[in-house]
């Protein structure tokens, strides 16, 4: 539950620093591999082609523009890279996407890297270290805290002494009046 919520405030938090710095790269990106290359690609499983987490490490970003926008171009070209992924995926041809904007390769690549983030790992990041270091999260235990639970039970006693009181009172009151 409470991952769950750090994560959507975090990729709030993630979505508005976007925004706010122009446009929404990682919503942008999103819908483009959406609808062009998760088809063929998944971020974190391989389907007909590679797995695109971690792709913006193994290529410099104006290689993967080119290679994009015209893989083939780089395997003519006899890119040693190209040539090696174009072998290793049993000569499958990546469409050309000539249309391409570096500005959309670059947002799709922002959002696979967000996408990628090994978020159990965030988790314990974030949840571990304030469970430790914050004393508004301890649980309250008997043997430390008995300070507070002795006043619980002074101020308990003493109300419950004051509802006998106002009892007793009120027969009293209720007996002089039928005395009368
Ligand atoms: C028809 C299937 C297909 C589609 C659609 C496709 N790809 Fe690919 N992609 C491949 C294959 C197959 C490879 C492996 C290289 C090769 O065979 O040329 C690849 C390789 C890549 C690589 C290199 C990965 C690495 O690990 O080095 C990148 C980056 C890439 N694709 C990005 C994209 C993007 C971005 C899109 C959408 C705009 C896209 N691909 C759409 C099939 C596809």
């Amino acid at each position: 539950m409470k991952s769950k919520f750090i994560l959507s405030l975090l990729s709030f938090f993630i979505l508005c620093d976007a925004a706010y710095a122009g446009g929404d790269p990682v919503g942008n990106g999103n819908a483009i591999f959406t609808a062009q290359c998760s088809g063929c690609h998944d971020v974190k499983l391989q389907v007909v082609g590679p797995a695109l987490s971690g792709v913006t490490q193994r290529h410099d970003i104006d290689w993967i523009v080119k290679f994009v926008k015209s893989s083939q171009s780089l395997v003519k070209n006899n890119d040693k890279d190209a040539v090696e992924l174009f072998n290793k995926y049993n000569h499958i041809i990546m469409p050309d996407h000539p249309d391409m904007s570096e500005a959309d390769v670059k947002n799709i690549m922002a959002y696979i890297n967000i996408a990628s983030l090994d978020l159990s790992k965030m988790d314990q990041m974030t949840l571990r270290r304030p469970l430790t270091e914050s004393p508004a999260y301890h649980p309250l235990s008997i043997k430390k805290d008995y300070p507070i639970f002795l006043i619980y039970l002074g101020l308990t006693i003493i109300m419950l002494f004051c509802f006998l009181y106002l009892i007793n009172l009120k027969e009293v009151e209720r007996d002089s009046e039928k005395g009368k």
